[in-house]
């Protein structure tokens, strides 16, 4: 095939190692191991990268701590994450270590272009220091106050209160981590990089900057209300050393060299394989995974720097929502924290149900609060009673009812359906809407479940053998289609139902295409149930082991803080029966504003007219009168209401929202509704259509 594509380079945000792989890292490698493997089986150009961060004072206080090197324990915790990439079917081309050789030689080559240009400058600050350890406190070794938000920070970030970076010598009240005296302040030259310098130039940039809005616009609100210089340099003997005259002691910050390790490990795989980086670096497309607390880094000091040494910028930078839990950042010490080997992997869960949660869960730049029972109804519902159930279906019936496959073509209708998933797959997946590709994968998998249902060819066999052929062929194709397109999120269960369709190949050799090519095998292979339910019991094991933690932390620090915690206001509810504590979704900590709320345009509408969206059991296709005109909108509600019972009804829409396509039809906006049973938002008075809501 010839690709017509530009080389992308692919990169997903370095994990330190200071710390084992939690499924909060996994929200930046999985969707990025999904977008690549998607890309690459439409055909693409594309290196995959990423590598460990090795440099920085917390993997020094670890080491410390640990009475062993920086870079002993670099190396175990590089293992581990390497381990866990293999496990969760996350296939990087290249996984370097920032503290390796190429990354030394390509920052100091960096920073010298810097240096050069006269982006760099030398200034003597007040740096915290500890009289009783008798140093200099960088970063994770002094904390303190923040002072914009007044919370307890560390050095050179408030990790629990407003997320701001901060500069040495800005937290107020500095005590040393290490021994809790009390820091001075002592005069100590540095060197600053010029950021304030590049403020047209990233003004300029931004704006045609890809990939997820939130990490565009934040960094453009950034830009236009401040920039500061940055300090680049820090007094550790691990790191990249300054290559400034005079700079003795002085190592590079960590955050200087670690973004630089994406373009170092591409020329660590460039010439194992013979290729040439710059290719990639400097006519293709730079696309970086990351979570959404790094973008000030990704976003803004990346690409000036990466300007001012002169190379280009990122072409895209995809940021998703954290993952929390009970709405709170993962944190080790508060036990609130779900380890990817420990508790998930250990277990004996399948990677694939953890690719499919982190992707479809929810839309890619929003929070996710993981819960397992959330994870237990994801997969029994939609893996087990919708894909599974189709696929298995389609498959014994073959192979145990009708004996042979079908040899009649398959109908028009069914090529036109997977055609219309193919092209919506690929739209959202370009446009790094993750869910809305799995969704769409998943209901070509709806539709073959109606679609066996409707025509129950298992009556047909006793009736009309000559249909049930007709319609085990079709469904056979779409199993076929199934498989081609889960690939990428799923690749284990998609090379399983393609073993199960008699192919002895692998699915990913095909490309996805081949989802239009008439199925041609004669046999199937052994046919057995593709996916397993989690049980209520196992269930309750799992959260069993995230409660056992967070009592223990939590005794832990009471012990250590001398007094308990307090506890959580209770919580009533009005309506048919109060919810339990488990069930209570928490209050979501991302605060919004005022201005936030009031982008949404929210209207009141009218149903005027409502109908089955055709082979997809979920989907009602609405028009609704919002006043100046007719909408159409596509929801998910069919379950709980009828067409019928839909018209006439006064409902609240949000109309400004970007359209979006299910099942290949378009939906203009988005109504509201409550809970399980989808309980409608409807305006207590009658008021006009288009009236506005405030
Ligand atoms: N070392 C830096 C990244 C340097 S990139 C040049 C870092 N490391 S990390 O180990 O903290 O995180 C690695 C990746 O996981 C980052 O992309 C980060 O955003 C992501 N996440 C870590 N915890 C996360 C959540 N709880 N939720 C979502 N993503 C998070 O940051
Ligand atoms: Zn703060």
């Amino acid at each position: 095939m010839i690709l017509m594509n530009k080389p992308t380079v692919v990169t997903c945000g370095l994990p330190y190692t200071n710390g084992l792989c939690h499924l909060g890292h996994l929200r930046t490698y999985i969707p990025g191991d999904f977008y690549v493997r998607y890309l690459r089986r439409l055909g693409e150009d594309i290196v995959f990268i990423c590598g460990s961060d090795n440099h920085g004072t917390p993997i020094v206080v670890s080491a410390e701590a640990e009475g062993v090197s920086p870079r002993t324990i670099s190396e175990r915790y590089h293992k581990h994450f390497d381990e866990i990439f293999k496990a969760t079917g996350v296939r990087f081309d290249r996984f370097g270590m920032t503290d390796d050789p190429a990354n030394h030689a390509r920052t100091t080559q960096i920073l010298k272009a810097l240096i050069e240009k006269g982006y760099v400058y030398e200034k003597v600050i007040q740096q915290s220091y500890c009289p009783k350890c008798g140093r200099f406190l960088p970063d994770r070794y002094v904390e303190g106050t923040c002072p914009y938000c007044g919370k307890h920070a560390r050095g050179d970030e408030c990790d629990q209160g407003c997320g701001r970076h901060l500069e040495p010598g800005e937290i107020l009240d500095p005590v040393c981590a290490t021994c809790g005296t009390k820091a001075e302040l002592r005069e100590q030259k540095h060197y600053y990089f010029k950021l304030s310098a590049f403020r047209d130039y990233l003004l300029e940039y931004l704006p045609t900057l890809k990939g997820t809005v939130n990490a565009r616009n934040y960094a453009i609100g950034w830009v236009e209300n401040e920039l500061m210089d940055w300090c680049i340099t820090r007094m550790l003997d691990w790191g990249v050393a300054f290559p400034a005259e005079g700079a003795d002691g002085l190592v590079c910050y960590v955050w200087v060299d670690a973004p630089i390790g994406y373009m170092s490990f591409t020329e660590e795989w460039a010439a194992a394989n013979n290729a040439d980086w710059k290719k990639y670096w400097m006519e293709g497309d730079r696309v970086h995974f990351i979570g959404s607390d790094i973008i000030y880094h990704h976003c803004v000091f990346w690409p000036a720097m990466l300007h001012g040494a002169g190379y280009e910028p990122p072409s895209a930078v995809v940021a998703s929502g954290m993952v929390t839990i009970d709405g709170e950042k993962f944190s080790k010490s508060r036990g609130n924290v779900v380890w990817t080997k420990e508790d998930y992997l250990d277990k004996g869960l399948p990677a694939d149900y953890l690719r499919y949660y982190l992707l479809d869960y929810t839309s890619h730049t929003r929070e996710l609060d993981f819960s397992w029972k959330e994870f237990q109804a994801r997969i029994n519902n939609e893996l087990v009673n919708t894909f599974g159930n189709f696929a298995n279906r389609t498959l014994n019936l073959i192979k145990n009812k009708l004996g042979h496959i079908p040899e009649c073509a398959v109908e028009a209708p069914v090529f036109e359906e997977i055609s219309k998933s193919l092209a919506a797959i690929e739209e959202a997946v370009r446009a790094f809407e993750f869910k809305a590709a799995v969704d769409n994968i998943l209901l070509l998998a709806s539709y073959g479940n109606s679609y066996i249902s409707n025509e129950a060819p298992w009556k047909l066999l006793k009736t009309d053998v000559p249909r049930a052929e007709q319609v085990l062929r079709n469904c056979l194709q779409i199993v076929k289609a199934c498989a081609l397109v889960m690939q990428p999120a799923m690749p284990d269960f998609a090379q399983k139902l393609w073993e199960m369709l008699g192919y002895q190949d692998t699915v990913e050799a095909h490309p996805v295409s081949d989802a239009m090519v008439p199925f041609e095998n004669t046999v199937l292979g052994d046919v057995k149930p593709l996916f397993a339910r989690i049980e209520d019991a196992q269930r309750e094991e799992l959260e069993a082991v995230l409660a056992k933690r967070a009592k223990e932390a939590k005794e832990a620090s009471a012990k250590s803080e001398g007094k308990s915690e307090g506890k959580k206001d209770e919580k009533k509810n009005s309506g048919e029966k109060p919810m339990t504590e488990e069930e209570f979704e928490p209050i979501s900590t991302d605060i919004v504003t005022i201005d936030d709320v009031a982008k949404f345009d929210l209207r009141v509408g009218e149903v005027v007219k409502c109908e089955k969206v055709e082979k997809a059991d979920r989907l009602l296709r609405l028009q609704v009168d919002i006043g100046c005109e007719v909408r159409q909108i596509v929801s998910s509600i069919a379950k709980e209401y009828t067409p019928e019972e839909m018209v006439g009804k006064k409902i609240i829409v949000i109309v400004n929202l970007k359209p979006a396509k299910f099942r290949g039809e378009e939906s203009n906006g988005m109504l509201f509704a409550a809970g399980e049973s989808a309980s409608l938002l409807i305006p207590l008075r009658d008021v006009p259509n288009g009236t506005k809501v405030h």
